[in-house]
């Protein structure tokens, strides 16, 4: 972890709560001293991150701090520190999804590529600009230099995006083998993965593993932290991104009101959904667009919006789409849609149309 970009914003994540002038958590680590990395920044790789007011520690591995496992995420419908997120075989789809570009343009991968990718995922047409027209959108409106919050970053490819212009992003996610995979990507500069993955009896068998490098694309202003929002160990950001996270949270209301607390006034939020709504992770009652959280019935994005402004953002939407030629005159909402390309498994890909849209925290109606 890079104290020396996040030390003095880190708090504990159960006192921020009812002291905001909470003391930062103090590190201490397990050798005995701080390692300090050859670029002269301090990295802490291996301690506790303590709480001078309750006590409490929080365990730091392999440049990783958890925050996770507080008693509220126990038993949530979603549950994506354990369920499926949580699988190597979901971390290793999401590789792909994320570093699909950088991928597609290398060359000894290519070779393999064009033998074993059945779906025509790597050669598929469909704009692959998704993770940087979000940060570029982010950016149109937010000063570089800030500080910001990637909720739900997976393996990490949008937190480096974001960092291209952040002073500093935080990369979060309560799936504790996304946030391990994505520090090795960020560690190691490359990443590893098998196209077909092929199995047979759960054991891959026939792909070589593809090692590509990433080091075009991964930045080192990233911290990677494993918590979800009711954990977050930090004060406040200027800007929170949630790409494809909100269709998965069981309580919007309740999600959306606690990042409230964890933005400046005049900071950003930036939400995108492909409104993929699922009973398996999230009560029909609370789907947006059919009349939940009190909303009118109606589209996915016009529910969205009326609870956001009732919790105290502002949309500032109209941005137009920064990848497909700007905004358009005749059908803003439709021309705001980004094509998001997901990696399934060797069977599927897929191409979805992403509503993404900007507010500001304000006060609420
Ligand atoms: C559909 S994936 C999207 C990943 C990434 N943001 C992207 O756009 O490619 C959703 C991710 O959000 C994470 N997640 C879901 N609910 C979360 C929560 N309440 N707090 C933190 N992470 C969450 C999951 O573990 C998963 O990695
Ligand atoms: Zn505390």
């Amino acid at each position: 972890m890079r104290l020396d970009l996040i030390g003095s914003d880190l708090v504990c994540p159960v006192c921020v709560n009812d002291a905001p002038n909470a003391p930062p958590l103090e590190a201490v680590p397990y050798t005995g001293k701080i390692e300090v990395a050859s670029e002269m920044t301090s990295t802490f790789e291996a301690g506790v991150l303590h709480c001078l007011r309750c006590e409490r520690n929080f365990r730091v591995e392999d440049g990783v701090g958890f925050f996770s496992g507080l008693p509220h995420s126990a038993g949530r419908k979603d549950d994506f520190g354990r369920g499926r997120y949580n699988t190597e075989a979901y971390a290793r789809a999401y590789i792909q999804t994320h570093f699909r570009d950088v991928i597609a343009d290398d060359k000894a991968a290519r070779t393999h590529l064009d033998l074993h990718d059945v779906t025509g995922f790597y050669s598929c047409s469909a704009n692959n600009m998704y993770y940087r027209s979000m940060a570029e959108m982010l950016f149109t409106k937010l000063p570089l230099g800030a500080t910001v919050l990637d909720l739900g970053c997976s393996v990490g490819r949008l937190s480096h995006e974001l960092a291209r212009k952040a002073r500093v992003v935080v990369g979060a996610d309560s799936s504790e083998t996304h946030i391990r995979v994505a520090k090795t990507i960020q560690r190691h500069r490359r990443v590893s993965f098998r196209v077909g993955e092929a199995t047979v009896s759960g054991k891959y068998v026939g792909d070589p593993e593809i090692v590509v490098d990433v080091s075009s694309v991964v930045r080192n202003n990233v911290v990677f932290v494993v918590a979800d929002e009711q954990c977050l160990p930090f004060r406040l950001f200027d800007g929170i991104v949630c790409s494809a996270v909100i269709e998965r949270v069981p309580n919007l209301e309740v999600f959306l009101r606690t990042l409230r607390h964890r933005i400046h006034d005049g900071g950003l939020l930036l939400l995108s959904s492909p409104f993929d709504q699922d009973e398996r992770f999230v009560d029909r009652s609370n789907w947006l667009g059919y009349g939940a959280y009190g909303t009118e019935l109606g589209t996915a994005e016009e529910s969205l919006r009326g609870l956001v402004q009732r919790i105290g953002f502002r949309p500032i939407g109209g941005i137009g789409s920064v990848g497909e030629g700007g905004p358009s005159p005749h059908n803003d909402a439709y021309r705001r849609d980004l094509r998001w390309v997901t990696y399934n498994d060797r069977r599927k890909h897929m191409v979805w149309s992403v509503h993404a849209e900007l507010f500001e925290a304000c006060d609420s109606l």
